[in-house]
């Protein structure tokens, strides 16, 4: 529940651990017998999610939620498959294909289906697997992946378009593989470089890593390490898009890699805010009158496509009017519907959303679709007069570590009434 229009938002929040590179972190630590030890591990759904994955394939997980220590020892992995209950909570459960294939020589993971916003293919995965010389089976929902008697062998993949999820999946595979693989187009992310930084100290031979070619070398073995997680781009865009939506805010995120969000305050200077960059931290101060800018989700290091519907909801509040085109999910706008239910003018022509600015929100009952919708809708109700209820706010719980509370820090009233179960 969010009781809006009360002013600025003021004050500092520290960013959490990126959810979307722990995941395939959590997925590498399958690959050595061992302890590995991720710090820096967010406490959220997506997290409990894979170590239920974890644990079901055989390793042993302990998550330390106070001190975001999360311990993996996957000396007794040994069940190779990934069930629908678990994959059809969380897609990114796909990531453990790759090391089960490595480790193992073969892998069951149900097809991950569609998601809120339209069909989420995992062709390129498996087209990678492929190449390194596996064979690839759908067999009631599920795929059956096998490695060549003797095990992976190094191969040539182009990802076309570049995917984040392929890139570090099959990374993941090649660096058990024998002999030499090379991925073109990788993506360039940081958490996929995040993943590739973890490979080598766990031993990977990975040249190339931050560009858009991966050179593998296979090693035979992989050794458990302590690794730490980087900050999360995305919670920590999201404050500071949050901080310019209202004049008189000033907010500070904390704990980031400024690097990592230049497309984000770029955008957010050419809106009008103030933006002040500090060692492992970012000031936003809300300008008092918004610029409209337009703005195009692109792959690294242009502006995510995870904080496109973040500021949407910044761009109802702009002098004038404005256009959002993703260019990475065509069909990625339903928040546009509840974000017209709190008096946003908005109108969607293919692939493209036009905003029209200057727009008085008012509260009302909206529902979570996804993820980075739902904290879309709870921007707009900060904004909006009067109460807005956000419903099924377990999307928000998938990737936002207290995010509540992390609001209420700058001042927001925004209150959970209850936690609710994906289902
Ligand atoms: C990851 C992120 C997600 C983010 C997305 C794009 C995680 C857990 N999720 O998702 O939050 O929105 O990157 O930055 O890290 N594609 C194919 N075939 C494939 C795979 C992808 O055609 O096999 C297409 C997709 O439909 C999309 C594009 O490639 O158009 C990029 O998707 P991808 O980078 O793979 O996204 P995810 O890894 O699923």
């Amino acid at each position: 529940m969010i009781h809006g229009g009360r002013g600025p938002l003021r004050g500092t929040v520290a960013a959490s651990g990126a959810k979307n590179a722990v995941l395939p972190l959590m997925a590498a630590a399958l690959l050595a017998e061992g302890k590995t030890t991720i710090r820096n591990t967010p406490d959220l759904q997506d997290v409990y999610t894979l170590n239920h994955l974890l644990r079901v394939i055989g390793a042993k997980v302990e998550f330390k939620a106070d001190s975001h220590d999360l311990l993996i020892d996957a000396y007794g992995a040994s069940f190779a498959e990934a069930p629908y209950d678990l994959v059809k909570k969380m897609r990114a459960s796909i990531y453990v294909l790759g090391p089960l294939l490595a480790r193992f020589g073969h892998g069951k993971v149900s097809l991950p289906g569609g998601c809120a916003w339209g069909p989420r293919p995992v062709n390129l995965h498996l087209e990678g697997f492929q190449a390194l010389g596996a064979e690839i089976e759908l067999d009631e929902g599920y795929i059956i992946a096998k490695a060549p008697s003797g095990g992976l062998r190094g191969g040539k993949i182009k990802f076309e378009p570049s995917s984040v999820g392929a890139t570090g999946n099959v990374l993941m595979a090649a660096v058990l593989a024998k002999g030499s693989s090379r991925i073109e187009n990788a993506a360039m992310e940081p958490e996929i470089t995040a993943l590739a930084d973890c490979l080598v100290k766990m031993g990977a031979r990975i040249d190339g890593i931050g560009t858009s070619t991966l050179e593998i070398e296979g090693v035979d073995r992989l050794n458990p390490i302590t690794f730490t997680n980087i900050p999360d781009r995305i919670e920590a865009g999201t404050f500071l898009v949050a901080g310019a939506m209202i004049p008189g805010s000033e907010v500070t995120v904390t704990d980031v890699r400024p690097d990592h969000l230049t497309a984000v305050t770029d955008a957010l200077r050419q809106a009008g805010a103030t933006v002040t960059i500090g060692d492992r931290r970012v000031t936003v101060a809300a300008p008092d009158e918004l610029r409209p800018v337009d703005c195009t989700t692109e792959i690294y290091p242009g502006f995510p496509t995870d904080m496109q519907a973040q500021w949407m909801t910044l761009m109802t509040q702009a002098t004038g009017g404005s256009t959002i085109t993703d260019t990475i999910y065509a069909d990625r706008f339903k928040h546009v519907p509840e974000l017209e239910r709190l008096g946003a003018h908005l109108t969607v022509e293919g692939n493209h959303a036009l905003v029209r600015g200057a727009d008085r929100l008012k509260g009302a009952t909206v529902m979570s679709t996804d993820l980075r919708a739902s904290v879309s809708l709870v921007m707009a109700g900060l904004l909006a007069e009067g109460r807005t209820e956000v419903l099924r706010v377990y999307h928000l719980d998938r990737g936002y570590e207290a995010v509540e509370r992390k609001f209420a820090t700058l001042g927001a009233d925004v209150v959970r009434e209850h936690y609710d179960e994906f289902t």
